[in-house]
């Protein structure tokens, strides 16, 4: 991504070198490119470029207020799946008409804010669901808009923790019960069925598994047409992937023409809920070399970050690019080594046995390609402050979240009464 690179033999984000942000906001720290969330973003509206195409920004993937502000000014709608997440969307200036609410396990409170805000549409996946919608709609006096988030049974060829549109994963409704749970939607007084809805998963590098699942609900379209069931929409979900290391993933202008071809002829409006793909690419974990430690078998590198910053890898065995902030000499050589975080379990490591130029105590190093699901998928563990965010744009920088105090940290907690004062 050009916007993150070296420049004179240090990496910077944009115009801003990251031992200047080390500097002012110490480390571990996220830095995003405001250019590179901005760049992914009108990449994807180009490519549906005069297409009825609303897309939703899964907030999942980052929702730092600042980066849904910005999403949120370039004309992107929210994908949210939690009413923090309705919260953040609208606070962040996101118009409840591009808003839709995804997600296998809704609270009857979080339904009832979401229709109370009236936003764009709440993605249904159980018929238990639908019932409590509809009582919550009907006693506020106003029809829900819904779509039915579908399970087309597709693989989607990824990790099996992101896959969700295989049969055996607990979300949406099975494509053979599809028409009757439409069918039950319609008869609800509180409902109005307006959408279908399918999301296989993510970090998907290829695009069958899309074209399959598409395929699928647009067949179902037509029998629902059929049924009298009036569906204007289609809401196509997230998924797509993003390079971090050798993969190759579809290209949007790809992905777009698929899209059209098999979305021809319903007249269906679409809405899109990507996450990964704009903002993935476009942030890093900053972070310094606190030792570099000869073990019996292996060199371990033990930076200041660790898997309650950046969890993809513990998780996942998720692969990062490592890149020292001082640009290595073309021909540095290289050598195998662990690169791990300071918690106690040995699960946190950020790469096995990687060939690294040469690094030393002190050193800052960049782990690329997380700008989506680091931040917001990072905890307290080992009572290690949540870090800070850093958006950059251009030449400036700013703090959009500072470090979690110790005070902070400490202050969520509450000894009861009973415990205090002086022991026996
Ligand atoms: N829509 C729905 C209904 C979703 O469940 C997701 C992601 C998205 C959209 C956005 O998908 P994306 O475009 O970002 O692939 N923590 C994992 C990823 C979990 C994705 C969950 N759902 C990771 O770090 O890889």
């Amino acid at each position: 991504m050009a916007e993150i690179g070296y420049r004179s033999g240090t990496l910077c984000v944009e115009g801003v070198p990251l031992d200047r942000i080390a500097d002012a906001v110490g480390t571990p720290a996220y830095v995003y490119s405001a250019g590179a969330i901005e760049a992914a973003y009108r990449r994807f509206r180009a490519a549906f470029e005069g297409q009825d195409a609303t897309i939703c920004y899964a907030l999942k993937a980052n929702s730092n207020l600042a980066v849904i502000a910005l999403l949120a000014r370039l004309g992107a709608g929210a994908d949210v799946v939690s009413k923090g997440e309705l919260r953040r969307a609208l606070a962040a200036g996101v118009p409840p008409s591009r808003i839709v609410f995804s997600g296998v396990g809704k609270t009857r409170a979080e339904l009832e804010f979401a229709h109370e805000t009236g936003i764009r549409q709440i993605n249904v996946e159980s018929l238990n669901e639908l019932e409590v919608l509809s009582e919550v709609a009907t006693r506020l006096g106003r029809k829900a808009r819904i779509a039915i988030r579908v399970n087309p049974d597709v693989d989607a060829l990824t990790h099996a923790k992101i896959s969700t549109g295989k049969a055996e994963n607990k979300f949406g409704i099975d494509l053979a019960h599809a028409r009757a749970a439409f069918a039950r939607a319609a008869a609800l007084p509180g409902l109005e069925p307006q959408a279908v809805a399918v999301h296989i998963g993510s970090q998907l590098t290829s695009i069958e598994p899309f074209r399959l699942a598409f395929g699928r609900i647009v067949h179902l379209v037509e029998r629902l047409r059929a049924d009298g069931i009036a569906i204007k929409s289609l809401d196509l979900g997230g998924g797509l992937g993003i390079r971090y290391r050798a993969e190759a993933p579809p290209e949007i202008e790809d992905y777009a023409a698929m899209v059209k071809d098999v979305t021809a002829g319903t007249g269906c409006s679409l809405a899109f809920e990507p996450g990964r793909f704009l903002v993935g690419n476009a942030g890093l974990l900053l972070t310094r070399v606190l030792y570099v430690k000869e073990g019996a078998t292996r060199r371990f590198v033990v930076l200041d970050a660790a898997m309650n910053d950046l969890l993809r890898p513990a998780l996942y065995e998720a692969f990062h690019e490592i890149a020292p902030v001082r640009q290595p000499a073309a021909d540095a050589e290289r050598s195998p080594v662990d690169v791990v975080g300071p918690v106690c379990e040995t699960g946190d490591t950020f790469a096995t046995q990687r060939p690294l130029p040469m690094l030393i105590e002190g050193d800052l190093v960049a782990i690329l390609s997380a700008g989506a699901y680091g931040a917001v998928m990072s905890s307290t563990y080992n009572s290690r402050p949540l870090l800070p965010e850093v958006l950059v744009s251009g030449d400036r920088f700013d703090v959009v979240r500072p470090r979690q105090s110790y005070e902070q940290l400490l202050g969520l907690d509450r000894i009861p009464d009973w415990l205090q004062g002086k022991g026996a």
